[in-house]
């Protein structure tokens, strides 16, 4: 069954960002020129997806307000001449077909995805976490696709991280089946690294079937007291079989203002028309 919809949730509080997620939500906070979660819609279409599911919560009407048009403010912007600019506004507002789900209470990832159940309905579908931004040739959610396609089965990104920092992820217990895919034999949500099955992270990114929905609203909470999506994946387990996938491409966190001023600098020393301009700053702040 092709993957057609993909749930981006988008409902956290935002803490480690707080002040400024007082007023704005982070999926909102800029990496370079366009909001954090534009990177996560723009892959998922970019893979062929072409729905995307927003799981929202109160004060974060302003994503909504993201990708809706906006008529006032593109004549306003015609009438300057400032065509590019009208285009962008607009391409925004028409890169997917976008629903939106309020999670009522911050009950963690999980529910968060348990939330989207009615939307996405009785078919396989995307998990994408908007403060794991990928770059890459080919966008890593459509590479997974692919191994779904060719596993038959639900399939997750995960790559190799230092040992000491195996706390901060879903880390699987990896059987490898070639040089990128494992057939995963287990998964713990932020193990403590000495009780941690190997150094794979989960990264977010998921291709799930429809049955991990029943297997979420039998989840207990586990982890910081929330009900965990790693943890409902355990119950899948018990089922079906996952795959975890070591994707190509390079992950950056923008979950964190660091992670997300990083992102922007290696965006930018990418990107030809802003690489000169970040290498001079760089030089000029380096000691001499
Ligand atoms: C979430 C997941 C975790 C995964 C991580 C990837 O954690 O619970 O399994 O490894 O995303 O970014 P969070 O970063 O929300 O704490």
């Amino acid at each position: 069954m092709s993957i057609k919809k993909a749930v981006i949730p988008a409902s956290g509080v935002g803490t480690r960002f707080l002040p400024t997620t007082k007023a704005i939500p982070k999926e909102l906070l800029p990496l370079l020129d366009k909001p954090l979660i534009q990177y996560a819609v723009e892959e998922a279409v970019a893979s062929g997806i072409r729905e995307v599911i927003l799981v929202t919560s109160q004060g974060k009407e302003a994503l909504e307000r993201y990708f809706e048009p906006d008529p006032a403010l593109e004549s306003f912007l015609k009438d300057r001449g400032s065509l590019e600019l009208q285009d962008e506004v607009r391409r925004v507002t028409s890169l997917a077909k976008m629903s939106y789900v309020e999670q009522k209470e911050p009950l963690g990832l999980g529910h968060a995805v348990l939330t989207a159940k009615d939307l996405v309905g009785d078919e396989p579908f995307a998990v994408m976490l908007p403060d794991d931004v990928i770059q890459s040739a080919k966008p890593a959610l459509g590479q997974m696709i692919e191994v779904y396609h060719s596993q038959g089965g639900g399939v997750i990104a995960v790559e190799e991280v230092p040992r000491d920092q195996v706390s901060s992820y879903g880390v699987i217990t990896p059987e490898p089946l070639s040089d990128e895919v494992y057939r995963i034999h287990g998964v713990v949500e932020k193990p403590p690294p000495e009780k941690a099955p190997s150094n794979l992270a989960i990264v977010g990114r998921y291709i799930l079937p429809p049955e991990i929905f029943d297997c979420l609203e039998r989840t207990c909470p586990g982890a910081k007291g929330e009900i965990q999506l790693t943890d409902g994946l355990a119950l899948l387990m018990e089922t079906q079989e996952l795959y975890g996938y070591r994707f190509s491409g390079t992950r950056h966190d923008g979950g964190t203002p660091l992670g997300l001023l990083k992102a922007s600098l290696a965006m930018a020393l990418a990107r030809e028309d802003t690489r000169a301009a970040i290498l001079e700053t760089i030089k000029q702040h380096l000691p001499a």
